[in-house]
C-alpha cells in the first residue's frame, strides 16, 4: 500500500547528474514531489532542470554546499515538508586491498559514507518534523565483498551499519530509514569503475602485477558479461520511489535477482562454501595461459 504524494512536499536526491540518481529525481518529480536534485556541474543542472526538479549544486563532501542546501530546505519559501532524503551519490572502485592507496581509501569513504552521514545530520531535524524518510543507496556490495571490492564494499558495509543504528535511534521520532541494495545496474558507474581500475593497475609493482593482473582482468570480464542481466536505473528508481511512498516500507529492498540471490547465499552459507562458489564463478573469466 502506498501513500499519496503530497504536491507540497520536498524530496532531496544526491548524485542526481546521472544513473540511478537522475532516474530517481525524475520518478519522484513524476509522482508529484518537488525534488532538490544534487549535481556538481552547471551543465548537469541544465540537463536536469524540468517541472518538479530544482537542481542544486551539491558536492556531499563540501560542508558549504551542504549548509547552502540545508538553508534552502529550512528556508523553503512555501514551508514545504521534507518527505525523503535519498543518499545516492557514490563512486565505484574495483581494486585489490593491497593496491589501493591509503589516501584514496579515505577519499572514497568521504563520499560513500561520510558525505551521507553529513547530509543526514544536516537534514534530520527537518525529517523529524515531517516524519520523513532517509533512503540510503547501498549495494549488494554492502552484504558481500567480492575480490577487488574491498574499498567499495567497505564503504557500503559501513553504510548498512550506520543505517541500522540510525533506524533504531530515530524510529521513536517517526523517521523511517530504508536501505536499497541493487545488484548490477547499467549506469556510468561501470565505465567509471573500469577507468579507475585501469589507472591503478598501471601503478602496480611487478610483484603486485603478478598477483593481481589476472584477477583484475577476470573481474572486469565477469562484470562486462553480466551487463545484459543487469537492471536499468529506472527499475532501481521505481524501488526507491516505493521506499519513499510505501505506507509500511521494508527496512531493506534488494533490486535484481543477482542481489536477491547473493544476499540470500551470504546469509545462509558458511564462508568457505561461499568462497568456493564465487571463485568457481570467476574462474572462466581469467585470461587463458599464453593469451
Ligand atoms: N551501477 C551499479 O551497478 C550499482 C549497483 C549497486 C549500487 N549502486 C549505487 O548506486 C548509487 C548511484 O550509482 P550509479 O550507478 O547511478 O552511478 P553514476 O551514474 O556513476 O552516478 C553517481 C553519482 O554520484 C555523484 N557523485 C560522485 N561523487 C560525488 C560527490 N562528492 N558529491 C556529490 N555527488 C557525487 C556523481 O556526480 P558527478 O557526475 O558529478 O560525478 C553521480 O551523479 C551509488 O551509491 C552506487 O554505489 C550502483
Amino acid at each position: 500500500m502506498t501513500m499519496s504524494p503530497h504536491p507540497e512536499e520536498l524530496a532531496i536526491v544526491t548524485g542526481a547528474s546521472s544513473g540511478i540518481g537522475a532516474a530517481t529525481a525524475r520518478e519522484l518529480a513524476r509522482l508529484g514531489f518537488h525534488v532538490l536534485a544534487g549535481v556538481r556541474r552547471n551543465q548537469d543542472a541544465d540537463a536536469m532542470r524540468e517541472p518538479g526538479i530544482e537542481p542544486v549544486m551539491l558536492d556531499i563532501t563540501d560542508p558549504n554546499h551542504i549548509q547552502t542546501l540545508a538553508d534552502r530546505v529550512y528556508g523553503d519559501p512555501r514551508g514545504r515538508a521534507v518527505r525523503a532524503l535519498v543518499n545516492n551519490a557514490g563512486i565505484p572502485v574495483n581494486v585489490p586491498v593491497e593496491v589501493y592507496p591509503l589516501d584514496a581509501w579515505r577519499r572514497l569513504f568521504e563520499v560513500n559514507l561520510f558525505g551521507h552521514v553529513a547530509m543526514t545530520q544536516a537534514l534530520l531535524p527537518a525529517l523529524v518534523r515531517s516524519k520523513g524518510r532517509v533512503v540510503n543507496i547501498s549495494s549488494v556490495g554492502g552484504k558481500v565483498a567480492m575480490a577487488t571490492y574491498g574499498p567499495y564494499a567497505g564503504t557500503k558495509f559501513a553504510l548498512e551499519a550506520v543505517s541500522d543504528a540510525l533506524r533504531r535511534e530515530i524510529a521513536p521520532s517517526g523517521v523511517r530509514v530504508i536501505v536499497v541494495e541493487p545488484g548490477g545496474v547499467r549506469t556510468d558507474m561501470l565505465g567509471r569503475a573500469s577507468t579507475i581500475a585501469r589507472e591503478l593497475a598501471a601503478t602496480m609493482t611487478p610483484e603486485q602485477g603478478r598477483r593481481y593482473d589476472g584477477l583484475m582482468h577476470a573481474v572486469a570480464a565477469q562484470t562486462a558479461s553480466a551487463i545484459e542481466w543487469s537492471q536499468t536505473a529506472e527499475a532501481v528508481a521505481e524501488v526507491i520511489a516505493k521506499a519513499v511512498m510505501a505506507r509500511s516500507p521494508r527496512t531493506r529492498y534488494t533490486v535484481g535477482r543477482d542481489a536477491a540471490l547473493v544476499t540470500f547465499l551470504a546469509r545462509v552459507l558458511p564462508d568457505w562454501l561461499l568462497d568456493r562458489i564465487v571463485a568457481t564463478a570467476l574462474r572462466p573469466h581469467f585470461p587463458k595461459a599464453g593469451a
